[in-house]
């Protein structure tokens, strides 16, 4: 009989070393590959923090232009994926199970024999298979990568079919840097769990985008803008939340598991959704934002006293991506899109020191039933 100490759901059990990233939740700190979020966030490009992660120091200006070069040539994906893009599109199944399907799909033609390969091309073939997905659901073929923009432009470029905007590029690239890699969350640990089987870094990214897909993880971006759109729609903020918590409900993008106090990446997002904003997106629209934001964390504090539940990364990312122009629906994929690079350096990391990963459950089922042949049932 197993005597040790039940952790349900593993919580405050410490599995891993890691120099990927680290949360403080009593102070609302994160650091990610040594640096405050928010150093991160606003000065690197998607590239650059992507490498950062995989060799834990920043590259020279030579390394960053071949590390981009390795990247822009992974994007494609062979006509097999695009069929089952197509096929899922035209099914109307959900974009985080065309996602799933796609990155399996894909290691049909990695060709890669090593982890940092597959590694790069899985991060470098996410957006392609998003966009392609969502360039057959509106009826219209996909728009081939472009080897010239950086990732977060050609993710951008690949759904629309224009060259998108600085501001919207820095907005994404701010948001991508911003969620990149959150200590051992739920996919994070899916993708250690299948990498420390010495599997491989697709079916390690496979299960993330799995468990990525689940409401309790990646699911909340997208009712926070349905909320946000009605309540600029009404243009009463008050009502809405007072009604909402008069029934009991929560308000979406409010309150986190870990963070006690504003979660930090909730402050990053802020800032560049203003940016975003300021350089000609939708003004009104982001004085809805920021006046519920307020009205929200004062009434939470009135109807739930002794409780901090303040602003979370969701709230900001549904205002930064729609005002950028990602589509409601892709919202969780392109979460995907970002937190790949945390996956596969955690992949990465797992392999450097592997330890199979194999928990224990403790039996609580019978031990001494008497089997019975199926005619006697
Ligand atoms: N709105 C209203 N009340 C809330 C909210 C909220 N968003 N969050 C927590 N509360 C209340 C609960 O009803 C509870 O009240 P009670 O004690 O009167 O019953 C109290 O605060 C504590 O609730 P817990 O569930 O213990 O809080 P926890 O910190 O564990 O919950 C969670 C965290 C699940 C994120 C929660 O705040 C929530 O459901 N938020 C809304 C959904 C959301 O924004 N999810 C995205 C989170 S960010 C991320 O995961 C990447």
């Amino acid at each position: 009989m197993d005597e040790s100490e039940l952790a349900r759901g593993l919580e405050g059990v410490t599995v891993a070393e890691t120099r990927l990233s680290d949360i403080d939740g009593e102070a609302g700190d994160l650091v990610v590959g040594g640096f405050p979020v928010a150093d991160l966030a606003t000065n690197a490009t998607y590239e650059e923090a992507l490498f950062l992660l995989y060799n834990d120091r920043l590259p020279t200006a030579a390394e960053l232009d071949a590390f981009r070069a390795d990247l822009a040539d992974r994007r494609s994906v062979a006509d097999e994926v695009r069929d089952v893009l197509r096929m899922a599109a035209e099914a109307g199944d959900p974009p985080m199970d065309a996602l799933r399907a796609g990155v399996a799909a894909a290691n049909l033609d990695t060709g890669e024999a090593n982890p940092e390969g597959t590694a790069r091309r899985a991060v470098a073939v996410l957006p392609t298979i998003a966009a392609a997905y969502w360039r057959y659901r509106q009826g219209t073929a996909p728009v081939e990568p472009d080897g010239g923009l950086r990732h977060a432009a050609n993710y951008l470029y690949m759904l629309t079919g224009e060259e998108p905007d600085e501001a919207s590029v820095r907005g994404l690239e701010t948001y991508l840097n911003t969620v990149i890699d959150h200590g051992l969350n739920a996919s994070t640990f899916a993708a250690r769990v299948v990498i420390s089987t010495e599997s491989d870094i697709v079916s390690a990214v496979t299960a993330a985008v799995g468990a990525l897909k689940g409401p309790l993880h990646g699911g909340a971006p997208g009712p926070v803008l349905d909320m946000l759109q009605e309540v600029h729609d009404s243009g009463d903020p008050e009502s809405y939340v007072r009604t909402k918590l008069d029934a009991g409900e929560r308000l979406m993008g409010f309150g986190h598991r870990v963070y006690r106090v504003r979660d930090p990446r909730a402050a990053v997002l802020s800032g560049a959704a203003e940016r975003f904003y300021d350089a000609g997106g939708d003004a009104a629209f982001f004085e809805t934002v920021t006046a519920f934001e307020e009205v929200a964390t004062d009434l939470l504090a009135e109807y739930k006293p002794g409780r901090s539940l303040e602003t979370n990364v969701e709230f900001y990312t549904a205002a930064l991506l729609h005002g950028v122009g990602i589509p409601r629906d892709l919202f969780t994929p392109t979460f995907a899109v970002a937190r790949v690079g945390g996956w596969t350096a955690h992949c990465l990391e797992q392999l450097q020191d592997n330890r199979l990963i194999r928990p224990r459950a403790r039996y609580v089922g019978d031990r001494d039933r008497t089997w019975r042949p199926l005619a006697d049932r």
